[in-house]
């Protein structure tokens, strides 16, 4: 539209013949390059964000911290549908930094996902560029630090895209929208733990649960009597999953991870490591202030933090001790797991309704079974994903791929399933073809829960029950409105299914968001390719990006 505005100022503003065909050409030439122009015409917001090392007190113990701009938290992102963001980010750590953003998809643009496979890290004391748009997307997730063992020490924040104006919501517009990022933490710098983690040895179980950046002295949300907010919470945490309720009040889930969800009313929700959610709260109770508690389930030790729903005209602080979670492990779990769908009728970030695209219709072309497990290389604890413990390369695999560097990474180096074979050590890449469509079986012999994510992708989680999984389990798979979302959970000695279409080409990472897992090696990538090797299908090399490792020859 705006196109054709400027197009037809300029031809008014022309007077000679000849300019006008010179003009024409132009144009000619600048339509076919409509992909860049339509991306053009979305807006730019641009952030200069500040990341150093700072002293923080989130249980009342002095600790460093990793600031964005000061905060801890970091800045919220607040954006729109397809919106292109331009992140500055300045590192003024002593050492070498990345952020990954959590959900966002980063079509054809792996290149600024910002894990190790796909970026070089930010060298101390300079700075590098993000170009990222929330094409197609709506919803609520995260930013976090993604190098070395950083996610430990914070350097992590919101990111809230809305619905383009014109695009229905299925609810009616909330008198406000809270971000809460709830996690779980340790009272240890991340240094100490990344030695101990570096020295082999398991570094045991988080001292604390906080809600935005604070175990102790909980944050107030203040409501006005009879009027409905949203809460978008997200599990920033590194391994805990947490139950979150508001004592008096019930939540209805409205979305998860940029779907629109059937809206169920819940008493307290489960959000597993990675997660990120939005209920609807009406303040329908009488005017005082309400515990909002947050706490860590399945452990033998429950850890619970604090903050308050707080009546605009409240003068009575909250009472009493704050509600108890749900005391069920896993079945109370699971239920609620399976209720949370899509809702089919509603918009997501185009107008046509979410259920348009008919995932349960489409025949699946590979199938991969992904079992994790634990066990000790050379005497020290490592993780695996179907036996091979991730190890970085020399170079990140993005670029080692891009520059055809040998011996970084070799594809087929992790199989389609669990091998008989030993953990060993590799820097695991599988091969996969663009558009195929692939269900994924994430296998747990484990007694803990897993959570997994995959970059770049939102896939369908279509079953999840206890035991083994066998073919005979697809009978039971959802074809119809199952949640699309990009982190699943995996109950202990359990099985989850999902579907994904590989509609987007690059070198994605898999991993299981238990962080201490991840850092040592519960990790792979998944290098979606076409052959055509296009930029319609893959964005060429950012201008800016940072050369490190063998690519910087
Ligand atoms: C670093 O910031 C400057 C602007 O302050 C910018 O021009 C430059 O492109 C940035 N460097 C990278 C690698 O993005
Ligand atoms: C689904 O979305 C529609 C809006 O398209 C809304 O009217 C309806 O209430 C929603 N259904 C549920 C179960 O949330
Ligand atoms: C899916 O597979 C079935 C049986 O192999 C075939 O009949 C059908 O045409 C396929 N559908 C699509 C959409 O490719």
């Amino acid at each position: 539209m705006r196109l054709n505005r400027s197009k037809g100022s300029l031809l008014r503003a022309i007077s000679s013949n000849v300019t006008v065909i010179l003009i024409a050409v132009i144009l000619l030439i600048v339509n076919n390059k409509n992909v860049d122009l339509a991306k053009a015409e979305d807006p730019y917001r641009y952030f200069t964000w500040t990341v150093s090392y700072g002293d923080m007190y989130p249980l009342g113990i002095r600790q460093q911290g990793i600031l964005i701009n000061s905060q801890f938290p970091g800045p919220e992102i607040y954006c729109n549908t397809n919106d292109n963001l331009v992140i500055n980010i300045i590192n003024l750590l002593p050492e070498p930094f990345l952020i990954s953003w959590n959900g966002i998809q980063q079509r054809r643009n792996s290149w600024e996902d910002g894990v190790y496979g796909t970026n070089c890290p930010i060298p101390s004391g300079k700075n590098f560029t993000y170009t990222i748009q929330v094409k197609d997307q709506i919803g609520s997730f995260f930013y976090f630090s993604s190098f070395a063992f950083h996610k430990v020490a914070g350097g992590y924040g919101p990111i809230r895209i809305l619905s383009r104006p014109k695009i229905p919501a299925p609810f009616a517009e909330p008198a406000g929208d809270f971000t809460v990022l709830i996690g779980d933490w340790y009272s240890y710098d991340h240094t100490h733990l990344k030695t101990v983690l570096d020295g082999g040895i398991q570094i045991g179980l988080p001292n604390g649960v906080l809600i935005n950046g604070r175990g102790l002295n909980g944050q107030s949300f203040t409501v006005e009597p009879g009027k409905t907010y949203r809460f978008r919470i997200s599990n920033v945490g590194l391994q805990s999953t947490l139950n979150f309720r508001i004592e008096d009040h019930s939540m209805k889930l409205v979305e998860v991870e940029g779907t629109h969800t059937q809206q169920s009313t819940y008493s307290s929700i489960d959000i597993h490591v990675g997660q990120s959610c939005s209920v609807l709260v009406r303040a329908d109770q009488f005017a005082k202030d309400y515990y909002i508690a947050v706490s860590t389930r399945f452990a033998s030790t429950t850890l619970t933090s604090t903050a308050f729903l707080h009546y605009a005209n409240s003068v009575t602080p909250a009472t009493g001790s704050p509600p108890l979670g749900p005391t069920s492990q896993y079945d109370w779990s699971l239920n609620q797991a399976r209720s949370i769908l899509t809702n089919l009728s509603a918009s997501g970030p185009r107008p046509n309704p979410q259920g348009s695209y008919h995932y349960g219709s489409i025949n699946v072309t590979r199938t991969l079974r992904l079992s994790s497990s634990a066990g000790f290389i050379d005497g020290k604890q490592r993780y695996a994903v179907n036996s091979v413990s991730f190890v970085p390369g020399d170079t990140p695999l993005k670029l080692a791929d891009h520059f055809k560097i040998p011996d970084v990474f070799r594809l087929g180096s992790i199989l389609d399933y669990p091998p008989d074979a030993l953990m060993h050590l590799g820097t695991s890449v599988m091969a996969a073809d663009y558009r195929a469509f692939i269900e994924i079986i994430f296998e747990n012999h484990e007694d803990i829960v897993q959570t997994w994510h995959l970059d770049g992708h939102s896939f369908f989680v279509v079953g999840m029950d206890g035991g083994l999984w066998s073919p005979a389990s697809r009978r039971q798979y959802n074809l119809k409105d199952a949640i699309s979302r990009c982190t699943t959970q995996v109950y202990p000695n359990s099985w989850t299914s999902v579907y994904v279409s590989l509609d987007n080409v690059g070198m994605w990472n898999l991993r299981t968001e238990f962080w201490a897992r991840q850092y040592l090696g519960q990790q792979f990538y998944l290098r979606v390719y076409s052959p055509a090797e296009s930029t319609r299908d893959e964005n060429p090399i950012p201008k800016n990006a940072l050369l490190c490792g063998r690519a910087t020859k």
